[in-house]
């Protein structure tokens, strides 16, 4: 046997290979470790993965990677986040501290609402600059698929410039880039009162979306946007043939699980509320739960998502950093393993693909978080050599090196580029 390939991955302790969601498998089933194997790679894509004696003997000329006998990973997909932003919002560590809640401070005009002064008040190049940044400690840490979600200019036009410095970024790499259009992220200040109305000025920005944002996002809550608001805005994306993402049920029960279900999103996000109505109605879907414990965890306001429900009803669980600079100040995804452990009482073979594969789908780009052959060869070299110590150990990062398309990008928690 002679196999094609320019870059050998050997001395693998173990490989995690999470297979992609399927009707009627269960997630923990889905998981898949492998022992004694190499990983072949061509062209920045996976070649083959096979019994390491044989790749040694059937490779030649390759670069040889050692694991040092560690654990193997695909990149962590992180299926969403709200890193294009400006500042950050540490005063409000002691209005929380005195038991302000999420939805006060943004009544006050806080919250998202300061984020949006801030963002609108920098230049393009800050904006620019403090995102990729974030970009750069993800990879660091292990991101090498994420979501990014506009929402802090709040006007159409605005928004519609950042899917455009979005876009930027995604040509600049080495990170892939999902985009999503996040203009219904809040009610801005000019429109209080109207929340319907500024929907349709966002509707009008629609069209320019299509080729350019991967997804629309509303945050679907109680007191924000109601449901039946939510749905007219929805609609209208799908008939433009834009694929649509829901925050749901993050404060409170509003329906929102069932609404998404109901109208094909991709995903449903958050969750925390979601009662066996919403559950229900996602078992009969094709939605993907993503799951936000870092955020249910970091305001301390209430219960975790239903994870367990959700699994036993077969609904494909990914689990997302939910990075943003109120509800989840974080840029990675790594770290948040432990937490979902903890909190959403989910066991490391279903957190893997819940990381991988299966937020790959909330996506849309199954191939990310898989490794199969013709997949980008995006893999994470681990401190250790146990799959389960990623999601037990927590605080600093386990994440040694990581490669995108078969290039090291970031080792010991730095990036090279
Ligand atoms: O997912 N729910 C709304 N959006 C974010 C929070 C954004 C912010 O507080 O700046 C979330 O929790
Ligand atoms: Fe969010």
């Amino acid at each position: 046997m002679i196999v094609d390939a320019d870059s050998l991955v050997v001395d693998i302790g173990a490989l995690v290979r999470p297979g992609e969601p399927r009707p009627g498998v269960r997630q923990r089933d889905l998981f898949l470790v492998e022992r004694h194997v190499a990983l072949a790679i061509k062209d920045g894509r996976v070649a083959v993965i096979g019994p390491e004696s044989e790749l040694r003997r059937a490779v030649s000329g390759a670069r040889v990677i050692s694991a040092g006998g560690r654990l193997v990973t695909p990149g962590l997909v992180d299926a969403h986040t709200h890193l294009l932003f400006a500042g950050q919002r540490a005063h409000e560590v002691a209005l929380k501290a005195r038991g302000a809640t999420y939805l006060e401070i943004l009544a006050a005009g806080g919250g998202i609402l300061s984020t949006v002064r801030a963002t609108r008040e920098a230049s393009d190049a800050e904006l620019l600059a403090q995102t990729r940044n974030r970009l750069r400690t993800a990879v660091a840490h292990g991101t090498t698929r994420l979501e990014v979600k506009t929402g802090y200019d709040l006007t159409p036009a605005g928004e519609l410039h950042q899917v455009a410095l979005l876009e930027d970024l995604r040509r600049e790499g080495p990170w892939r880039l999902t985009i999503t259009f996040l203009g219904a992220h809040a009610v801005p200040e000019e429109y209080r009162g109207r929340a319907a109305e500024f929907l349709q000025e966002l509707m009008r920005v629609h069209p320019k979306l299509v080729g350019h944002a991967d997804f629309v996002d509303i945050f679907q809550e109680p007191g924000v946007f109601e449901r039946e608001e939510a749905r007219p805005y929805l609609e209208d994306a799908r008939k433009r043939g834009l694929a649509i993402k829901l925050h749901v049920d993050e404060l409170a029960d509003g329906g929102g699980a069932a609404l998404g279900a109901a109208l094909g999103a991709t995903s449903v996000d958050h969750l925390a509320h979601t009662g066996s109505a919403g559950v229900e109605r996602l078992r009969e879907s094709a939605t993907v739960a993503v799951l936000l414990p870092g955020t249910s965890g970091y305001l301390n306001q209430g219960p975790h998502a239903p994870a367990r429900s959700l699994l036993e009803a077969g609904v494909p669980v990914a689990v997302a950093s939910d990075g943003n600079p109120g509800s989840s100040p974080t840029v990675a995804l790594a770290p948040i393993l432990p937490w979902a452990a903890s909190w959403l009482h989910m066991e490391p073979e279903e957190l893997w693909p819940a990381v991988t594969t299966v937020a790959g789908a909330a996506l849309g780009h199954p191939e990310s978080g898989r490794l199969e052959r013709g997949d980008p060869a995006d893999f994470l070299i681990w401190e250790t050599d146990d799959y389960r110590v990623p999601c037990y150990q927590y605080g600093t990062s386990l994440v040694d090196e990581t490669y995108i398309g078969g290039r090291l990008v970031a080792a010991s928690g730095r990036p090279l580029f």
